[in-house]
């Protein structure tokens, strides 16, 4: 199956929802505001401010948004891909500052777009790697948080990478997740899903039931996200989000 996180469309679509302003996203059309900084958000609204977090996984990464912003208060931050495309844009902004690309208007008609590394970070601190999330390297380490957004329901096998995040993840550290629990056969064979059938139940409970073992949850928030994939037509998302601590 070709990979769809590789192509330069995908690549644009993302660099936009990443690091496009609100007014741009919008292209004079009203949108849902809610929905808009949704890279900003998970690490804002879903991380214990109260912890201290020198070091941070972003697992999932895309293009590196949500990785910068982790560097804001951590002073290393890991930010790991599958896609080599994502990995090598988030390394030229992490280079350059700024990467432009074309984004689709309608059709085969584009506008450039400048993504820009957001003022006020520390872009050293951030390292990019492609990696998979259910094999990671096994000397990268233990984290003070560790973030997957909207990873879970794209891999072959998520109880593969859930059954890592208690080596991952220090003792009270955080593990900041959101999921749509989308379960697509394209990317997760339906033996594998984490509920999402009938048989199943439901996903949330079903995820619960692997991650209290080891963490102990405090926060689900609902995260509204709005992908545009041209000047008229948007994804918009309600991944649930939720906070777990690494129990000691
Ligand atoms: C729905 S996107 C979410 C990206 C980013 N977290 C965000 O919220 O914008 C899913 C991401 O997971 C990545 N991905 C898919 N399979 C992966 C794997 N096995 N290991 C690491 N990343 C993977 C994709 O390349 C893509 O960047």
């Amino acid at each position: 199956m070709s990979n769809a996180y590789e192509t330069s469309r995908l690549v644009a679509e993302y660099l936009f929802f990443h690091y496009a302003e609100g007014v741009q996203v919008a292209d004079g059309h009203r949108v849902p505001t809610e929905a808009l900084d949704f890279p900003v958000r998970v690490v804002t609204e879903l991380r214990d401010p109260s912890r201290p977090v020198a070091s941070a996984l972003d697992v999932g990464c895309a293009v590196g948004r949500s990785s910068f912003e982790l560097a804001r208060f951590a002073a290393s931050v890991i930010g790991v891909d599958f896609s080599s495309a994502f990995i090598q844009a988030a390394g030229v902004l992490q280079r350059d500052g700024h990467l432009t690309c074309p984004v689709v208007i309608e059709g085969e008609r584009t506008v450039p777009f400048t993504a820009r590394v957001p003022a006020g970070v520390d872009v050293t601190r951030v390292r990019f790697e492609r990696g998979d999330a259910t094999a990671l390297r096994p000397d990268i380490g233990s984290f003070d948080l560790v973030l997957a957004v909207n990873l879970l329901c794209r891999l072959p096998q998520p109880r593969k990478f859930l059954q890592r995040l208690p080596g991952l993840v220090a003792p009270g550290g955080q593990l900041l997740l959101t999921t749509p629990f989308s379960w697509l056969p394209e990317y997760t064979e339906r033996d594998q899903w984490i509920g999402g059938t009938e048989a199943f139940g439901p996903s949330w409970e079903a995820l619960c039931e692997l991650l209290e073992p080891d963490f102990e949850l405090c926060l689900t928030k609902d995260m509204p996200f709005l992908i545009r994939e041209h000047g008229r037509k948007f994804q918009y998302g309600i991944p649930l989000g939720s906070r777990w601590i690494r129990k000691a």
